[in-house]
């Protein structure tokens, strides 16, 4: 490519993540007004009863008043997140400089807007499904349980770095102690300057989305759920890697990362973490936590309230959560734990990878892939000889049903021939249960997924026993 070709690639490239960028901002910036939307739909279904009914309910009114109050504080995080957020693009672009772009026209490098919430589970109508191109739905996440909202969207972006890469970037968290008590943050000019436009719904669900995910990750309401998907999986590498040496640590990478909670807690365990994340949704979110609370119990949020559904009681639906219920800076982190934003293929099928990690981890992950094939034949690859790749989670293909978008890739495969692949590509099945699980699940809540998730660790032969095996196969 010549150099002139080059920098227009890198050009559209960056408008392009400028765009995605916006959106996501937009959407986040949009959460109270759509918050503030629902809760006037409720108060107008209220004054259409009769006044006999309106008597019997008389509370809802006070109800909706206090679901206002959890709104602001919603907001109010959300607000302080963003000021805490240093876009890595120059923000400052033209608008349109950006609008002729197609969302979905550059399928690689950049961090798309694909959904973190490519999670949605099949709770209601069996699976979520795309909305617009560009927009890939589904997943494991607990639907919203607002039960006549759209469900969440799928995009993607890139964070930090990857302006300069166009294959991810690999920043050390910082993790700081940086004094916050001078109080919150002034409004940065990217967020001054930002266009105040509206998103599709979907996109404000796709923050509901992370605020569930935040329970997951970083409340004390989570650790359930956390003992259940996470508790294993370090239970093995421990067991794996029972002499962590401090002058060598052994490596692991966790691709989809999520808000960052299990690579941070593998990072305590004594290892070289890194966690590995598409979505800006997420890394926004992932990284104020990571690298801006002070506090244990720091902020507060209403993860429920966007839900009138299988509520047991109102106090419920409006309960509050603390976070983080553990502070990451002092944690006890291992050096080198790292956030790498960009997608998985991009930035690890690279000859940069081979053979880099001791572990990967991948946790609800392997079932966000395209080619399900590719994912498999890339962690073999950046694995060491002898290297364990420990994972847990169900097959909820997040690319399968994808109505109308016929250029969309989805293989599924079911776990006999995952095992199978794993195998072709030098896997060792080491250890094979089922794990009962949920996902970002309102423990309160009338309704509730389960998976019965699948969870292995497996081991990569050596390079010389891969390649009988390759040989036989042939
Ligand atoms: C279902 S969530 C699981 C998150 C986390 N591992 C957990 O267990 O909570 C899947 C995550 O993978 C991310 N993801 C999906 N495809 C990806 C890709 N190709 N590269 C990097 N991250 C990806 C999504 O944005 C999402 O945050």
């Amino acid at each position: 490519m010549s150099s002139d070709e080059e920098l227009r690639r890198r050009k559209y490239e960056e408008a392009l993540e400028i765009k995605s960028l916006r959106r996501i901002i937009s959407a986040y910036l949009n959460y109270p007004e759509a918050a503030e939307e629902d809760v006037r739909r409720y108060e107008r279904s209220f004054r259409k009863l009769p006044m006999a009914h309106k008597a019997l309910l008389s509370h809802l009114p006070l109800k909706y008043q206090k679901l206002r109050r959890c709104i602001s504080k919603n907001s109010f995080f959300i607000f302080e997140m963003l000021k805490a957020f240093e876009p890595p693009v120059d923000m400052s672009q033209d608008d349109e400089s950006c609008d002729h772009l197609d969302d979905g026209s550059c399928g690689h490098a950049h961090l798309e807007d694909r959904d973190p919430c490519s999670c949605e589970s099949a709770s209601v109508s069996g699976r979520a499904h795309s909305k617009t191109s560009g927009e890939v739905l589904t997943g494991h996440e607990e639907k919203n349980e607002n039960c006549s909202e759209p469900e969440s969207g799928n995009l993607a972006v890139s964070l930090e770095g990857q302006k300069e890469t166009h294959k991810g970037c690999c920043d050390p968290l910082t993790v700081s102690d940086k004094d916050m008590s001078s109080g919150p943050h002034e409004s940065p000019d990217y967020l001054e300057s930002m266009p105040h436009f509206h998103v599709p719904l979907v996109d404000v669900d796709k923050v509901r989305c992370v605020i569930r995910n935040i329970v997951r990750d970083w409340a004390a309401e989570g650790q359930k759920e956390r003992d259940q998907c996470y508790k294993p999986i370090l239970e093995e590498l421990t067991r794996h890697f029972p002499e962590r040496s401090k002058e060598s640590p052994p490596t692991c990478l966790v691709p989809g990362a999520g808000l960052g909670r299990l690579a941070l807690e593998i990072s305590c365990l004594g290892f070289i973490s890194q966690g590995n994340e598409f979505s800006y949704y997420m890394m926004i979110c992932s990284s104020f936590i990571l690298n801006q609370t002070q506090d244990v119990g720091e902020w507060t949020i209403h993860p429920w309230i966007h839900s009138n559904c299988n509520s047991l009681s109102d106090a419920d639906q409006l309960r509050a959560a603390s976070i983080p219920d553990i502070h990451p800076a002092g944690a006890g982190i291992t050096e080198g734990f790292s956030m790498c934003g960009g997608d998985f293929v991009e930035v690890y099928n690279d000859p940069s990878q081979v053979g880099a990690w001791d572990a990967v981890v991948t946790c609800f992950f392997l079932d966000t892939a395209h080619n399900i094939v590719e994912y498999i034949e890339i962690i073999s690859k950046i694995l060491k000889d002898g290297g364990v790749w420990i994972n847990l989670g169900p097959l909820l293909y997040h690319f399968a049903d994808m109505y109308g978008q016929e250029d969309e890739m989805s293989i599924e495969l079911c776990l006999e021939d995952v095992k199978k692949v794993a195998t072709h590509y030098g896997f060792e099945l080491e250890l094979e249960k089922t794990i009962e699980t949920t996902y970002t699940t309102n423990p309160r809540a009338m309704m509730q997924n389960h998976y019965f998730s699948a969870f292995w660790t497996m081991r990569k032969k050596s390079s010389v026993a891969t390649s009988i095996q390759e040989s036989m196969d042939e």
